[in-house]
């Protein structure tokens, strides 16, 4: 269903955020990432309410609706978990052809991207660099800096999300902290 779009939507370029009353917001704190780091005691040991990201978005279309797109901006605080970077818990898209953009505003990070039969990649993330993640192909974000990374995003409206193959699986590989840099580890 068409929602009547907002005008008073807007987006502050220099940081991402977004303000409007028609503005979503979740927050994904330590609590909310069980199972999703290598370190599962590392992460049990840090304070739970501790948050990892934070993501607004717009919808003016209702969810699932063919032909319209989403908005959103996602704010993902420096940390690790033992020598993991903090990172999103990732997803493929339900309708696995539906493909989006990020955008980075701020920050450093590493675009993690795996394909259908679980060949994993890399995009190195910085200011003003423009992402096309293609249908079939799961991704997730890991700040590698010191500082928030914030990215924009653009999808499909009837794209949905399923985060149920990465939370059994995972990806192919981890972004983890090696002698002081990040590199992709694959995964065993
Ligand atoms: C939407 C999208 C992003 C993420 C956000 C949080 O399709 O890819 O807006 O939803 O960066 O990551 P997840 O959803 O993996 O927790
Ligand atoms: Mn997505």
């Amino acid at each position: 269903m068409e929602i009547e779009p907002d005008c008073s939507i807007s987006v502050n370029l220099a940081s991402g955020l977004m303000s409007g009353r028609r503005v979503g917001e979740i927050v994904r704190t330590l609590a909310d990432l069980a199972g999703i780091f290598a370190d599962e005691q590392a992460r049990r040991s840090m304070p739970q309410e501790q948050p990892v990201y934070r993501v607004q978005s717009y919808t003016p279309v209702e969810e699932g609706v063919n032909g319209g797109l989403f908005w959103g901006v996602t704010f993902l605080y420096p940390g690790r978990v033992g020598d993991e970077y903090f990172m999103t818990k990732g997803h493929f898209h339900t309708i696995r052809n539906r493909a989006e953009y990020y955008v980075t505003v701020n920050g450093f990070g590493a675009l993690i991207l795996m394909e259908e039969d679980g060949s994993t990649r890399l995009d190195w993330m910085m200011p003003g660099t423009v992402h096309y993640i293609p249908g079939h192909t799961a991704h997730r974000v890991a700040n590698t800096g010191s500082t928030t990374l914030s990215f924009l995003a653009c999808w499909p409206s009837d794209a949905g999300h399923d985060y149920g193959v990465i939370a059994e699986h995972g990806f192919g590989g981890r972004v983890m902290c090696v002698n002081n840099a990040p590199a992709l580890v694959p995964q065993s």
